[in-house]
């Protein structure tokens, strides 16, 4: 195993130390899992029982480990396509759950229970009879039941779709999601007690790029709002996935020339960031419906970037190239995909290129609502 981020001890909020310390990671993991080596980028395949020294030091580090590829349809012990299920990197459990103020007699619900070491943590705080975690993938839902089980935490783990919630245990007074929402259903604010907070992983389709939203329920039940708190990386929930569009269905096999040329003075180093806290993306993605976008990988010093509508055959590319100050544009179909991602970036670079966490989301029974700073001055999100 590589990598300092890998071997770095984990300092959980002190409220939460008794509870790490009483539950190690290695407890809820399968004896095959592929964690994510942080130098190499790439997911190992480790078992506990051919080699346990590097299952535990993997256990014990700071990565991410998938535990199931392809909805479960995944055999063998090569990496499979798709992640499905996983256990999210410890510094960011234990980040979550100091932004969930969690307080001793709370009743929780958790979406997706993966290994279930997030609801045991919970359940180590509150007792397992006031949390309920919901898994969707019904052998997910089973091995979590049994490691609860085997740590003496027996919480109630429901086989289900999380997006329902589950009602028969509200009201509760904290909800946190751990996997990534494009919509955030009402159904968890109508469960919610007033005042109780809803943490989660939210962005748009216009990028992978998403944020942790604490959205605290409103006195009258009727809308949960708040600000983003950190950018983050989790799988979808099934329903929420990306169906990825189909370049030639957008895009005529003659090539880009068919479509309306312009030009641009927004540069790469503007459009793209470096690394995954993507803000850019994120914040265009606020402000642009029904669109996504695909970086090609440089060649030759061009790099092309792909838009793709949502809702039509709307297609855009913007071509940058190493060493021009402006960079070309093709645009065809009833939308100009690129003018609304060059108005939505102004609009970011207007208000002084904003961080995540001055942005914030507000979901009532009519949908959802982004804005900056003010929650006052929203508009219709996702
Ligand atoms: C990152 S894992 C959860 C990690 C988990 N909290 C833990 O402590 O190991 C995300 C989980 O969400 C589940 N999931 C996806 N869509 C779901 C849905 N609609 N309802 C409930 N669970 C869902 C996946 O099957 C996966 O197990």
């Amino acid at each position: 195993m590589t990598g300092d981020d890998q071997a770095a001890p984990l300092s959980p909020p002190p409220d939460w130390v008794s509870a790490f310390t009483a539950l190690p990671r290695s407890a809820f993991l399968p004896d095959l899992m592929w964690p994510h080596d942080m130098e190499t980028k790439r997911n190992v395949a480790v078992s506990k029982s051919e080699d346990p020294g590097a299952w535990y030091a993997y256990a014990g580090s700071n990565s991410p480990i998938v535990t199931q590829w392809d909805d479960g349809a995944h055999e063998g012990v090569a990496p499979g396509k798709v992640f499905t299920s996983s256990s999210s990197m410890p510094s960011l459990v234990a980040s979550m759950l100091a932004d969930l103020d969690v307080r001793s007699g709370h009743r929780v619900l958790e979406v997706g229970s993966g290994t279930g070491w997030n609801a045991a943590l919970l359940a180590h705080r509150v007792g397992a009879e006031n949390v309920v975690t919901v898994e969707l993938d019904a052998a997910v839902a089973e091995s979590a039941r049994a490691a609860l089980a085997r740590v003496g935490l027996p919480v109630r783990v429901v086989h289900g779709d999380g997006l329902l919630g589950y009602p028969r245990g509200a009201p509760y007074d904290r909800t946190v999601a751990t996997c990534g929402l494009r919509a955030v259903p009402f159904a968890w604010v109508e469960q919610a007690a007033p005042g109780g907070v809803i943490l989660v992983p939210w962005g748009t389709y216009f990028s992978f790029t998403e944020a942790t939203a604490r959205l605290v329920v409103a006195e009258d039940g009727r809308s949960a709002s708040g600000p983003f708190t950190q950018p983050v990386n989790f799988m979808r929930v099934r329903s929420q996935r990306l169906l990825w569009p189909e370049h030639s269905a957008y895009v005529p096999a003659e090539g880009t020339d068919v479509a309306e040329k312009s030009s641009t003075s927004i540069t790469e180093a503007d459009f793209l960031a470096s690394d995954t806290a993507d803000i850019v993306s994120f914040a265009i993605g606020l402000r642009l419906r029904d669109c996504t976008h695909v970086a090609d990988r440089k060649r030759d010093g061009v790099r092309p970037v792909w838009f793709y509508g949502l809702t039509d055959r709307s297609w855009a590319v913007v071509v940058f190239r190493d060493g021009r100050s402006e960079a070309r544009v093709h645009q065809s179909g009833p939308r100009r995909l690129w003018a609304e991602v060059e108005t939505a970036y102004r609009w970011w670079e207007k208000h002084g290129k904003p961080e995540f966490t001055r942005f914030g989301l507000t979901v009532a029974a009519t949908g959802q609502r982004a804005w900056l700073d003010d929650p006052a001055d929203s508009w219709p999100v996702g």
